[in-house]
C-alpha cells in the first residue's frame, strides 16, 4: 500500500495553516516571553544548543514534534542502529554508528555480529599508527616516516582532512598531507615538499575504483618506484578500502590493507579505517575519544524523547524554514579557524545525503528536500557575505558554532578569543533583533547629523532583523566534542531524510557525470570527434 503523501498528512497541513498565522511574527515580540531562552535550549554532553532565536512559538514546536512522531523517526533510527537495510536502493545496512559503539552489545547484519571485525580493524589501526608514530615502521631505506600523504576524494578525504585540521592542536605525529583533486597540480605540490624515503602513502577508497584516487595513487607509486624501486611499495603504501581484490591488483600487500564494509557510507566513513591519518597524526587515544564523543550523541539520539532530542530539533527547525518559509540554503558559520573545513565536510554530508527527489514509493516529491549548505569561518564571513544575510532579500537560517575556550596555546594571543566571541554573540543578536527605523533615526540624531542626511540614509541603515539562527556553544574544541558535533549533524541529516521520505544513503546523482567523463576522455585521447551536442562539441574543439 503506497503511503499517503507527506504534504497531504494531517501534521503537514496543520503546519501549513500554522505558518500562515505566524509567518510575520517578529523575534523582537517572541522574546517578550521571559523564559524563552531556558525553554528553547538544551545541553547534550559537551554541546549546548540555544534555538531560542528561531521564528517559532511553543505551538510551532509542538506541531513540528508531531510531524517527527508521525514520520516514525525513532522507529527508523532503531532500524539504523540495529542493522536494518534502510539504504533500500543499494540493499545495505547503515552502520557508521556501530564503528563507534562503546558497549559490548552485538550489532547484527544478516544475522552476523559485525562488532568483532570492527574491533579487529580498530586494534590494527592502533598498533599500526603507534609504529608509524614511534618510528618502528620504517621506509625501505630504514628511515622513519616524517610525511604521510593521504590520497582519497569525497568521503574518503573530507572527514580525515577536516578532523586533522580541526584537531591540529593535538597533532604530535608525522606531518599529514591530503591529495584529492585529479588536477595534477594537487599531487605535484605535495611531492615537491616531501622525500620518498621518509613518506608513507595512504590510498583511501571505499570502492578502490574511483578514477581520481586511483590516478593520483598510480602517480605517487611511479614517483616512489622511480626513486626507491618496486620493492619499496610494501613499506611506503597502505590502503583503506572495502575492495581487497582491487587493493591487491594495485600491488598493496593484504597485510597493509585496513578494511571496512559496505554498511559504511563514504560520507559517514571518518569513524572507520578512513580515520587512519587521524590516529597517526594525533595518536590512537585521541582518535578513540573522537569515537566516544560520537557515541555519546548516538546514545542521546537513540534514547532521548523527540521533544528533547537535539538532532531532531535541528532537523525540524530546518524543515520549518526549508518547506514553509521556502528558504533555499543553510549557513554553517564556525567561529574557529580550526573548523574552517567543517562547512565543506557537511556540504557533502548533507547535500549528497538529502539532495534527492524520489520518495520511498519511487515517486517524485512535491516539496523541497535538502537545502544548499554553505558557509565559512567567522569573522572572515562577516567581511564577505554577511551583508546579504542581514539586509538581502533571501532568508538564510544559520548555525553559529563557537567555543568558550581558545585553541591557541599562547597566553598573549588567547586574549583575542574574547574579541572573536564578542562578534559571535553580536551577530546572532543583530540578525534576530535588527535595528528599527526609529533606532537608526535616534542614533543619527544623537550624532547630530542633519535631517536631510537622516532621511536619505535611514532606510539603508535599518536592519529588519527576524533572521533565524541556532547557536551551538561548546566549552572546548577537542576530539570528544568534535565527535559529538559531527554525529549531531549526521543524525540531523538522517532525521530530515526520514521526514522527507528519501534515501539519505545512496548517491546515484554522482554517476552520470562519471560515465560521460569516460566517454569524453576516450575521445580526447583518440582524437575522435564523438557524437556530442553542439555546445560540448564546440568547447571540445577549442580545448583540442
Ligand atoms: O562522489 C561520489 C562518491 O561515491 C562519494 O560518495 C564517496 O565519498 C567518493 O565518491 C569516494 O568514493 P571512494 O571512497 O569509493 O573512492
Amino acid at each position: 500500500m503506497p503511503e499517503i503523501k507527506l504534504t497531504s498528512t494531517y501534521e503537514w497541513e496543520a503546519l501549513q495553516k500554522h505558518y500562515n498565522k505566524v509567518k510575520n511574527l517578529h523575534l523582537r515580540d517572541l522574546f517578550k516571553e521571559p523564559d524563552r531562552f531556558n525553554q528553547l535550549s538544551l545541553k547534550v554532553g559537551d554541546i549546548f544548543l540555544d534555538y531560542s532565536k528561531n521564528r517559532v512559538t511553543n505551538s510551532t514546536m509542538k506541531l513540528l514534534f508531531d510531524l517527527a512522531e508521525s514520520s516514525r523517526v525513532q522507529d527508523f533510527a532503531w532500524g539504523m542502529f540495529n542493522g536494518q537495510k534502510i539504504n533500500w536502493t543499494e540493499n545495505r545496512s547503515v552502520l557508521h554508528t556501530a564503528l563507534r559503539n562503546q558497549s559490548s552489545e552485538p550489532v547484527f547484519v544478516d544475522e552476523q555480529d559485525v562488532m568483532p571485525d570492527i574491533r579487529a580493524v580498530l586494534s590494527r589501526i592502533q598498533s599500526f599508527s603507534q609504529r608509524v608514530r614511534d618510528g618502528s615502521w620504517q621506509g625501505s631505506t630504514g628511515k622513519p616516516i616524517k610525511h604521510v600523504v593521504h590520497i582519497g576524494i569525497g568521503g574518503s578525504d573530507l572527514g580525515p582532512r577536516m578532523v586533522c585540521e580541526a584537531l591540529q592542536g593535538y597533532a604530535d605525529g608525522p606531518q599529514i598531507h591530503f591529495v584529492s583533486n585529479i588536477d595534477p597540480c594537487d599531487l605535484e605540490k605535495t611531492l615537491k615538499i616531501i622525500k620518498a624515503e621518509e613518506s608513507l602513502f595512504i590510498i583511501a577508497s571505499k570502492t578502490f575504483t574511483t578514477q581520481e584516487t586511483l590516478t593520483n595513487a598510480h602517480g605517487a607509486r611511479d614517483w616512489v618506484v622511480a626513486q626507491l624501486g618496486e620493492g619499496a611499495i610494501v613499506k611506503h603504501f597502505v590502503a583503506l578500502s572495502t575492495n581487497l581484490e582491487e587493493v591487491a591488483n594495485f600491488g598493496i600487500d593484504q597485510e597493509n590493507c585496513f578494511g571496512f564494509w559496505d554498511f559504511v557510507g563514504g560520507r559517514y566513513s571518518v569513524w572507520s579505517a578512513i580515520g587512519l591519518p587521524i590516529a597517526i597524526s594525533l595518536g590512537y587515544e585521541n582518535f578513540s575519544d573522537l569515537l566516544k564523543g560520537a557515541n555519546e550523541m548516538d546514545l542521546h539520539f537513540s534514547k532521548a524523547p523527540i521533544t528533547e532530542n537535539m538532532p531532531v530539533i535541528l532537523a525540524l527547525l530546518e524543515i520549518w524554514y526549508n518547506n514553509f518559509f521556502n528558504a533555499e540554503s543553510h549557513g554553517l558559520l564556525p567561529y574557529s579557524e580550526y573548523l574552517r573545513l567543517f562547512p565543506s565536510y557537511l556540504q557533502q554530508g548533507d547535500m549528497e545525503s538529502n539532495g534527492k527527489r524520489i520518495d520511498r514509493d519511487g515517486d517524485p516529491v512535491d516539496y523541497q528536500t535538502g537545502p544548499i549548505v554553505w558557509g565559512q569561518t567567522g569573522t572572515n564571513g562577516q567581511h564577505a557575505f554577511y551583508q546579504l544575510i542581514h539586509q538581502g532579500t533571501k532568508l538564510i537560517p544559520c548555525d553559529f558554532i563557537g567555543f568558550c575556550k581558545p585553541m591557541c596555546s599562547s597566553e598573549q594571543l588567547q586574549k583575542q578569543h574574547h574579541i572573536l566571541m564578542s562578534h559571535f554573540f553580536a551577530q546572532t543578536r543583530a540578525l534576530a533583533f535588527g535595528l528599527t527605523t526609529e533606532e537608526v533615526r535616534e542614533n543619527m540624531n544623537n550624532a547630530q547629523i542633519d535631517e536631510q542626511h537622516i532621511k536619505r540614509l535611514v532606510p539603508h541603515k535599518t536592519f529588519e532583523g527576524n533572521k533565524p539562527t541556532n547557536t551551538i556553544l561548546i566549552d572546548q574544541l577537542n576530539p570528544k566534542s568534535l565527535g559529538s558535533l559531527i554525529a549531531l549533524y549526521e543524525h540531523k541529516i538522517f532525521t530530515q531524510g526520514i521526514i522527507w521520505r528519501i534515501n539519505s544513503f545512496d548517491q546515484w546523482g554522482v554517476e552520470l557525470g562519471k560515465v560521460l567523463a569516460k566517454e569524453i576522455l576516450s575521445d580526447i585521447n583518440s582524437g575522435s570527434k564523438g557524437d556530442y551536442d553542439q555546445s560540448t562539441a564546440g568547447l571540445l574543439s577549442i580545448y583540442r
